[in-house]
């Protein structure tokens, strides 16, 4: 690797961090290296050295690691803070693999009962079906975490900022409750961005990313990060990735590191745009409720203020008009785009209804159901603000809305 500065601060890092010279051509990008495989030397202690994870410099396999993805790892490592970083094919294959790694028959966790289906699906569904004990609590209330941790509480799993509802859990707060018991606290900062949020320095053990997301930003591939302790992650890299096969391609570990580059401009962006949209749709007479970190009407703002240096580019809201009408909205809509995902350059939205919702939530109790139905009411649109002109984007929601019958 290129000489990298620990104390560089954020932009010289994306800009640098994980990047280098090619040592062959002199060529100022490093290469993409598409081989699955690589030669190995005759010598068994340097055979010995090439299959170690202490030699993450040697490469033999590309599901176990390989150069390109490597380069993004040393890059997000440093952007989070972290001794180390393994990256996966998917924000999925992320969560998958650590949870995989850390949790068995008979382990205890808590957490969020919000969080990204797939994840909560995971949680709720599938790791109990080999015997691990799972609590689902609201972790915007560090109380409800404290009440559920125990002894045998091997890790504490926050989403914030959540998905689908934006909702924000106090990282420090829990920290202090998960290490209260010996537990590890893995926060999902996919919603942050990573630059908006420090989830390590705030005391957290693990953060974890869909880099699909803003961290690649183009909306062009698929990926995931794990963060955190160097042999955690080396266990992470064995158990969650090489035996469960979710390894990331190298060339969408290329278009992550160039799409990352500018994550900082990005997301500065993200956040101006998504709070002038949010205060564009808190004035508008057919808009009900908008959730926005960075309103102050938002539940979790005090604690969004303190956590993160900007509020990113989520949100959610809804109108005073039932389902049909908000389905009307997405029919008018020219330049915000009806698609899932988030994060990328251009506006995406999502109508999500709340039946929908708890229908896909599948270990929802009733009195889960009636406490979100009371944030969510018939639906919310959720709204990945991107990097249009602000008034573009809100000319298109205000046209849009003035025409909801
Ligand atoms: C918070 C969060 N984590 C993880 C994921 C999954 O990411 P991927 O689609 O890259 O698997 C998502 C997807 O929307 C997400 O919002």
């Amino acid at each position: 690797m290129r000489h990298t500065d620990a104390s560089w601060k954020l932009n010289t890092l994306c800009v640098h961090a994980g990047e280098g010279i090619d040592e062959e051509t002199k060529a100022l990008r490093r290469p993409i290296h598409m081989a699955n495989s690589y030669e190995m030397p005759a010598d068994v202690g340097e055979l010995i050295k090439t299959i170690s994870w202490d030699h993450l410099d040697r490469w033999h396999y590309t599901r176990e690691h390989s150069p390109t993805p490597r380069y993004l790892e040393e890059r997000l490592a440093m952007l989070e803070g972290g001794e180390d970083c393994v990256v996966t094919a998917s924000g999925v294959g992320a969560v998958a693999a650590t949870l995989y790694t850390l949790l068995g028959a008979g382990v205890h966790i808590v957490a969020s009962e919000v969080c990204y289906t797939a994840t909560q699906k995971l949680l709720g569904l599938h790791m109990p079906r080999y015997g691990v004990d799972v609590s689902l609590v609201d972790t915007t209330d560090p109380e409800e975490v404290r009440r559920a941790v125990r002894k045998e509480t091997r890790a504490v799993y926050i989403e914030t900022p959540g998905n689908p509802i934006v909702s924000i859990s106090d990282i420090a707060a829990i920290a202090e409750i998960a290490h209260s018991v010996g537990a590890l606290l893995i926060v999902d900062s996919t919603w942050s961005g990573l630059v908006t949020q420090s989830p390590l320095a705030l005391g957290a053990d693990v953060v974890i990313h869909s880099a699909t997301k803003f961290i690649n930003g183009h909306g062009d591939s698929l990926a995931g990060a794990v963060i955190g302790p160097r042999k955690l992650m080396n266990e992470i890299r064995e158990c969650g990735v090489v035996h469960l096969g979710a390894c990331i391609s190298p060339f969408n570990a290329w278009l992550v590191l160039r799409g990352s580059i500018t994550l900082p401009l990005r997301m500065q962006r993200h956040c101006e745009n998504a709070m002038r949209v949010a205060e564009f749709l808190q004035s508008h007479p057919k808009v009900k409720s908008v959730r926005y970190p960075g309103l102050p009407t938002h539940p979790g703002h005090q604690v969004a203020k303190r956590q993160m240096k900007g509020y990113s580019g989520m949100l959610t809201f809804n109108l005073h008009v039932g389902v049909p009408e908000h389905f009307e909205l997405l029919k008018r809509l020219r330049l915000v785009t009806h698609a899932v995902s988030l994060g990328h350059d251009q506006s995406l939205i999502m109508y999500l209804p709340t039946g929908f919702y708890f229908h896909d939530m599948v270990v929802f109790s009733e009195e889960q159901k009636r406490r979100y139905t009371e944030i969510m009411g018939e639906g919310i649109f959720r709204l990945s603000v991107g990097l249009e002109d602000a008034d573009d984007i809100i000319d298109d929601l205000r046209r849009a809305l003035d025409a909801v019958p």
